[in-house]
């Protein structure tokens, strides 16, 4: 990571932590269900989707206050999807994060219903703790875009087609698809959120939509080459997940330097698309090279 983006992560990391877990701690529930959502909560994890929705409003030169809660949402989504993701029933993997999978520690039906938990109390940091320069009307419309992105015509939907493209041989087109509603549609709604906070003009907003398919595309095709040379140390994940699974994944249909070619493509489309926004730039530009090049 460069080291504009590393100091602004490394600074922001603390509070979206410390959010994370103050809000869980906070709600009432059986102490099982609670322990189980704050395993996975607090075992770690990059934390670049609430970081992206600070990026976003930092390069509009915005109050990131109100991306805290927002990006802290997403990040709880993000983790549910993560817990189910793990299931013997989905991909059957035992370590997340460098640490056993929730299911190993707390059982498959606690696991489920964690997700559940951080799934639909998510949405509570959206609609109820936000401040109140955030209108009724721009909160319904971060709470529309998240759906959007995380359930069926998005992240959940591109889970089950992930899933039915095992054991097969699968189009590019079909990948692609597969990949923009499973990784990009989230990663693409942090993005969206933070120009929604930073009151960003409506052009802006559909050009960022499709920057975002571009990263987050590029996202889930880095992920793709870590599962086959990462390092397990550095991903705390199994490496080989997928060729165990016999996923349909970019290095499986294009080779691994067909692969590496495609997420150069998506991360240079990005960047020109950025480029013709009149905006601070380098936090953005940074956040495609790390995506391009990240080692976990
Ligand atoms: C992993 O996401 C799952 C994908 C969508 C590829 P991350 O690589 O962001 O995982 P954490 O949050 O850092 O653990
Ligand atoms: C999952 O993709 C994306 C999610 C929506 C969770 P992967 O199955 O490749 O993610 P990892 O490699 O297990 O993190
Ligand atoms: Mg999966
Ligand atoms: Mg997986
Ligand atoms: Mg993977």
């Amino acid at each position: 990571m460069t080291n504009k983006l590393t100091s602004f992560l490394a600074e922001r990391k603390k509070t979206i932590e410390n959010q994370l877990s103050v809000y869980t701690e906070k709600l009432d529930m059986p102490d099982s269900l609670k322990k189980s959502m704050l395993y996975s909560l607090e075992a770690g994890g990059k934390r670049l989707r609430p970081l992206i929705v600070l990026a976003v409003l930092n390069a509009y030169g915005k109050s990131e206050k109100d991306g805290i809660p927002v990006g802290c949402a997403v990040e709880m989504i993000h983790t549910y999807s993560l817990i189910h993701d793990d299931l013997p029933c989905m991909d059957d993997d035992d370590l997340r994060r460098g640490k056993p999978t929730n299911h190993k520690v707390f059982g498959e039906a606690t696991a489920v219903l964690a997700g559940d938990g951080l799934l639909t109390e998510s949405f509570k940091l959206i609609t109820s703790h936000v401040s109140d320069e955030v209108s009724a009307e721009k909160r319904l419309r971060l709470v529309n875009e998240l759906i959007s992105a995380a359930g069926t015509e998005g992240m959940v939907g591109g889970q089950v087609a992930d899933m039915e493209a095992e054991n097969r041989q699968v189009t590019l087109e079909e990948l692609e698809s597969i990949h923009e509603r499973k990784t990009a549609k989230l990663l693409g709604f942090c993005v969206i959120a933070g120009a929604i906070l930073a009151d960003a003009p409506e052009e802006d907003i559909e050009t960022l939509r499709t920057f975002s398919s571009h990263i987050g595309i590029g996202f889930q095709i880095r992920d793709d080459i870590l599962d086959l040379e990462g390092s397990e140390e550095k991903i705390g994940k199994r490496v080989g997940s997928d060729t165990t699974n016999d996923k349909s994944t970019y290095p499986s249909l294009l080779s691994l330097e067909g692969a590496k070619h495609k997420l150069d493509v998506h991360i240079n489309e990005a960047k020109r698309l950025i480029g013709g926004l009149s905006l601070q730039k380098d936090l953005l530009f940074e956040l495609c090279d790390l995506i391009a090049a990240r080692d976990h």
